[in-house]
Protein backbone atom coordinates (compact mmCIF):
# COMPACT_ATOMS: atom_id res chain seq x y z
CA UNK A 1 0.00 0.00 0.00
CA UNK A 2 1.19 3.47 -0.73
CA UNK A 3 2.32 5.58 2.40
CA UNK A 4 -0.46 7.78 3.92
CA UNK A 5 -0.29 11.49 3.78
CA UNK A 6 -1.58 14.82 3.88
CA UNK A 7 -1.95 16.88 1.39
CA UNK A 8 -3.75 20.49 1.12
CA UNK A 9 -6.74 21.67 -0.68
CA UNK A 10 -8.76 24.88 -1.35
CA UNK A 11 -12.34 25.98 -2.30
CA UNK A 12 -11.25 29.03 -4.60
CA UNK A 13 -13.82 31.74 -4.47
CA UNK A 14 -15.16 31.07 -7.09
CA UNK A 15 -16.15 27.85 -6.27
CA UNK A 16 -17.52 29.01 -2.80
CA UNK A 17 -20.16 31.62 -4.53
CA UNK A 18 -21.11 29.04 -6.64
CA UNK A 19 -22.25 26.90 -3.66
CA UNK A 20 -20.03 24.05 -4.30
CA UNK A 21 -18.21 23.26 -1.35
CA UNK A 22 -20.65 20.63 0.01
CA UNK A 23 -19.91 19.41 -3.54
CA UNK A 24 -16.12 19.28 -3.46
CA UNK A 25 -15.90 18.11 0.23
CA UNK A 26 -18.31 15.13 -0.45
CA UNK A 27 -15.95 13.62 -3.57
CA UNK A 28 -13.12 13.42 -1.33
CA UNK A 29 -15.46 12.16 1.48
CA UNK A 30 -16.94 9.61 -0.69
CA UNK A 31 -13.73 8.38 -1.99
CA UNK A 32 -12.69 7.67 1.36
CA UNK A 33 -10.33 10.43 2.08
CA UNK A 34 -9.85 12.03 5.63
CA UNK A 35 -10.50 15.34 6.64
CA UNK A 36 -8.05 16.54 9.02
CA UNK A 37 -8.34 19.72 8.76
CA UNK A 38 -10.70 22.85 7.26
CA UNK A 39 -11.10 26.65 7.71
CA UNK A 40 -13.07 29.19 6.05
CA UNK A 41 -10.84 32.19 5.28
CA UNK A 42 -10.15 35.13 3.79
CA UNK A 43 -6.83 35.19 1.97
CA UNK A 44 -4.58 38.41 2.20
CA UNK A 45 -2.47 39.53 -0.60
CA UNK A 46 1.00 38.65 1.69
CA UNK A 47 -0.52 34.76 1.77
CA UNK A 48 -1.69 34.95 -1.85
CA UNK A 49 1.90 36.22 -3.17
CA UNK A 50 3.63 33.25 -0.88
CA UNK A 51 1.21 30.38 -2.09
CA UNK A 52 2.08 31.34 -6.00
CA UNK A 53 5.24 32.26 -5.37
CA UNK A 54 6.39 30.15 -7.69
CA UNK A 55 4.16 32.01 -10.51
CA UNK A 56 5.76 35.34 -9.24
CA UNK A 57 7.22 35.96 -12.74
CA UNK A 58 4.07 34.90 -15.26
CA UNK A 59 1.86 37.07 -16.85
CA UNK A 60 -1.48 35.96 -15.39
CA UNK A 61 0.46 36.41 -11.33
CA UNK A 62 -1.31 39.59 -10.96
CA UNK A 63 -5.05 38.29 -12.15
CA UNK A 64 -4.35 35.26 -9.87
CA UNK A 65 -3.69 37.35 -6.81
CA UNK A 66 -6.35 39.55 -7.35
CA UNK A 67 -8.65 36.61 -7.96
CA UNK A 68 -7.86 34.50 -4.85
CA UNK A 69 -8.06 37.32 -2.26
CA UNK A 70 -11.61 38.84 -4.02
CA UNK A 71 -13.92 36.30 -1.97
CA UNK A 72 -13.79 33.59 1.32
CA UNK A 73 -12.19 30.10 0.19
CA UNK A 74 -12.24 27.16 2.05
CA UNK A 75 -9.04 25.49 3.00
CA UNK A 76 -8.37 21.69 3.61
CA UNK A 77 -6.09 18.78 4.94
CA UNK A 78 -6.84 15.56 3.70
CA UNK A 79 -4.94 12.37 4.76
CA UNK A 80 -5.09 8.88 2.69
CA UNK A 81 -2.47 6.32 0.89
CA UNK A 82 -0.69 8.92 -1.71
CA UNK A 83 -3.19 11.85 -1.43
CA UNK A 84 -1.82 14.29 -3.42
CA UNK A 85 -1.62 12.44 -6.50
CA UNK A 86 -4.81 11.10 -6.03
CA UNK A 87 -6.44 14.52 -5.07
CA UNK A 88 -4.90 15.84 -8.03
CA UNK A 89 -6.14 12.80 -10.19
CA UNK A 90 -10.01 14.27 -8.79
CA UNK A 91 -8.86 18.04 -9.81
CA UNK A 92 -8.42 17.32 -13.59
CA UNK A 93 -6.20 19.27 -15.51
CA UNK A 94 -5.10 23.33 -14.63
CA UNK A 95 -7.25 24.15 -17.34
CA UNK A 96 -11.07 22.70 -16.88
CA UNK A 97 -12.05 22.74 -20.70
CA UNK A 98 -8.69 20.31 -21.58
CA UNK A 99 -10.02 18.41 -18.15
CA UNK A 100 -12.28 15.15 -18.42
CA UNK A 101 -15.40 14.63 -17.30
CA UNK A 102 -15.72 12.71 -14.25
CA UNK A 103 -12.82 15.47 -12.97
CA UNK A 104 -13.61 17.87 -10.50
CA UNK A 105 -12.60 20.96 -12.88
CA UNK A 106 -14.02 18.89 -15.91
CA UNK A 107 -17.54 18.75 -14.00
CA UNK A 108 -17.73 22.15 -12.38
CA UNK A 109 -15.64 24.26 -14.84
CA UNK A 110 -15.36 26.03 -17.98
CA UNK A 111 -12.65 28.96 -17.48
CA UNK A 112 -8.91 28.53 -16.86
CA UNK A 113 -9.14 31.40 -14.51
CA UNK A 114 -12.26 30.21 -12.78
CA UNK A 115 -11.07 26.75 -11.71
CA UNK A 116 -12.81 26.32 -8.64
CA UNK A 117 -10.35 24.58 -6.43
CA UNK A 118 -6.78 24.74 -5.41
CA UNK A 119 -4.74 21.43 -4.32
CA UNK A 120 -1.16 20.45 -3.94
CA UNK A 121 1.21 19.66 -6.50
CA UNK A 122 2.25 15.89 -6.61
CA UNK A 123 5.08 17.13 -9.57
CA UNK A 124 6.30 19.75 -6.64
CA UNK A 125 7.33 16.85 -3.92
CA UNK A 126 7.43 19.08 -0.46
CA UNK A 127 4.29 21.35 -1.84
CA UNK A 128 1.78 19.54 0.06
CA UNK A 129 3.47 20.11 3.43
CA UNK A 130 4.56 23.41 2.12
CA UNK A 131 1.39 24.51 1.53
CA UNK A 132 -0.24 22.99 5.26
CA UNK A 133 2.64 24.80 6.94
CA UNK A 134 1.21 27.94 5.69
CA UNK A 135 -2.48 27.57 6.02
CA UNK A 136 -2.57 25.71 8.96
CA UNK A 137 -0.98 25.76 12.66
CA UNK A 138 -0.54 22.11 14.26
CA UNK A 139 -3.07 22.28 16.04
CA UNK A 140 -5.62 23.39 13.75
CA UNK A 141 -5.21 19.31 12.56
CA UNK A 142 -6.88 16.75 14.08
CA UNK A 143 -5.75 13.21 14.46
CA UNK A 144 -8.65 10.67 14.90
CA UNK A 145 -9.98 7.72 13.52
CA UNK A 146 -12.66 7.36 10.66
CA UNK A 147 -14.85 4.33 11.70
CA UNK A 148 -14.85 2.69 7.71
CA UNK A 149 -10.56 3.11 7.86
CA UNK A 150 -10.36 -0.84 8.65
CA UNK A 151 -12.37 -1.39 5.37
CA UNK A 152 -10.55 0.91 3.43
CA UNK A 153 -7.29 -0.21 4.24
P1 LIG B 1 -0.72 26.06 -11.81
O1 LIG B 1 0.01 25.83 -10.52
O2 LIG B 1 0.05 25.90 -13.07
O3 LIG B 1 -2.01 25.12 -11.91
P2 LIG B 1 -2.72 24.16 -10.83
O4 LIG B 1 -3.73 24.99 -10.10
O5 LIG B 1 -3.37 23.09 -11.66
O6 LIG B 1 -1.65 23.62 -9.92
O7 LIG B 1 -1.35 27.52 -11.82
C1 LIG B 1 -1.95 28.05 -10.66
C2 LIG B 1 -3.23 28.73 -11.05
O8 LIG B 1 -2.95 29.83 -11.90
C3 LIG B 1 -4.20 27.87 -11.86
O9 LIG B 1 -5.01 27.06 -11.04
C4 LIG B 1 -4.98 28.89 -12.63
C5 LIG B 1 -4.01 30.04 -12.83
N1 LIG B 1 -3.45 30.05 -14.19
C6 LIG B 1 -3.88 31.03 -15.08
O10 LIG B 1 -4.74 31.86 -14.74
N2 LIG B 1 -3.35 31.05 -16.35
C7 LIG B 1 -2.43 30.14 -16.76
O11 LIG B 1 -1.98 30.19 -17.93
C8 LIG B 1 -1.98 29.13 -15.83
C9 LIG B 1 -0.97 28.09 -16.23
C10 LIG B 1 -2.53 29.13 -14.56
MG1 LIG C 1 0.02 24.39 -9.05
Amino acid sequence: MSERERTFVMVKPDGVQRGLIGEIVSRFEDRGLKLVGGKFMRIDRDLAEEHYGEHADKPFFEGLVEFITSGPVFAMVWEGADATRQVRSMVGETDPAESPAGTIRGDLGLDLGRNVIHASDHEDPGSNEREIDLFFDDEELIDYDRVDEGWLY
